[in-house]
């Protein structure tokens, strides 16, 4: 179901006494929202998490997982565990994985048909690099990211997805896609699912923009009509700025 998202990704940021402390201000000043709420804190801090939030109509989310069920995978985390602590929702994809731990298509597949088949839901991160919008080739990059790693799924896996475009260049730079820029790509995105689908499963999934959204700038993001929300880094480490944030949409 589309629905409006405001999820903060921790990435390796926040110690157990941080984790508590920043879930702790951001309860307190989580503004009055129709939006869902969520946050990805690093993973030993999950557990601490999920308790802090006991109470709240925050989510807590994971920021990854590997495909496999269980296993000699030295360091990594299975579905089933996630699932243990409570948490059904993972992001899957994020360009830092891409790129520092070389996350391919293949296995970001392999990953999102995992968590699927846990009935786990699925925020699906991708966005071209600078040299892919210099060439004028993001459009094609994007495409391909969508086509290769969620193509396969059928129509009815799709209730299960939110995608998450953030444009690599403007992840963590201070560097923001424009409102237009982004909107110009969430409406290409639709149309890719149109095609490959229907114009139903398309107008079903949320897609969130990520990349530099701060207090200043999310309003006029999150304005444009196919931006359902924010993927949102930096700015959901500072508990007023991601409630500003949460307010804007
Ligand atoms: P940023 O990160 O808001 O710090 O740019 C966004 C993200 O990586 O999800």
């Amino acid at each position: 179901m589309r629905s409006k998202i405001v999820a903060g990704n921790w990435k390796m940021n926040k110690n157990l006494a941080e984790t508590e402390a920043l879930l702790t201000e951001l309860s307190a000043k989580l503004p009055d929202t129709t939006a869902e709420v969520m946050v990805a804190p690093n993973f030993v801090n999950l557990v601490t998490a999920k308790q802090s939030l006991e109470s709240s109509t925050i989510e807590v989310i994971a920021q990854n997982m590997h495909f496999a069920e269980s296993g000699a995978y030295t360091g990594e985390t299975s579905g089933d565990m996630l699932l243990d602590i409570g948490i059904d929702t993972v992001i899957i994809g994020h360009s830092e994985r891409r790129a520092y731990f070389g996350e391919t298509d293949e296995i970001l597949e392999k990953k999102v048909k995992a968590a699927l088949a846990k009935n786990m839901r699925v925020m699906f991160c991708f966005g071209e690099e600078l040299t892919d919008r210099k060439s004028d080739n993001h459009f094609n990059v994007v495409g391909g990211q969508i086509k290769n790693a969620l193509f396969s799924l059928d129509a009815s896996a799709w209730s299960k997805i939110v995608l998450a475009y953030e444009p690599v260049w403007a992840i963590g730079t201070g560097e923001t896609a424009s409102a237009e820029q982004a909107q110009e790509m969430h409406a290409f995105i639709r149309k890719t699912i149109t095609d490959g689908y229907d114009a139903a499963v398309a107008n079903n999934v949320s897609i969130l923009y990520g990349g530099s959204v701060k207090p200043a700038n999310a309003a006029e993001i999150f304005s444009k009509p196919d931006v359902d929300g924010g993927l949102i880094g930096g700015a959901a480490l500072v508990a007023d700025d991601f409630a500003a944030i949460i307010k804007a949409i």
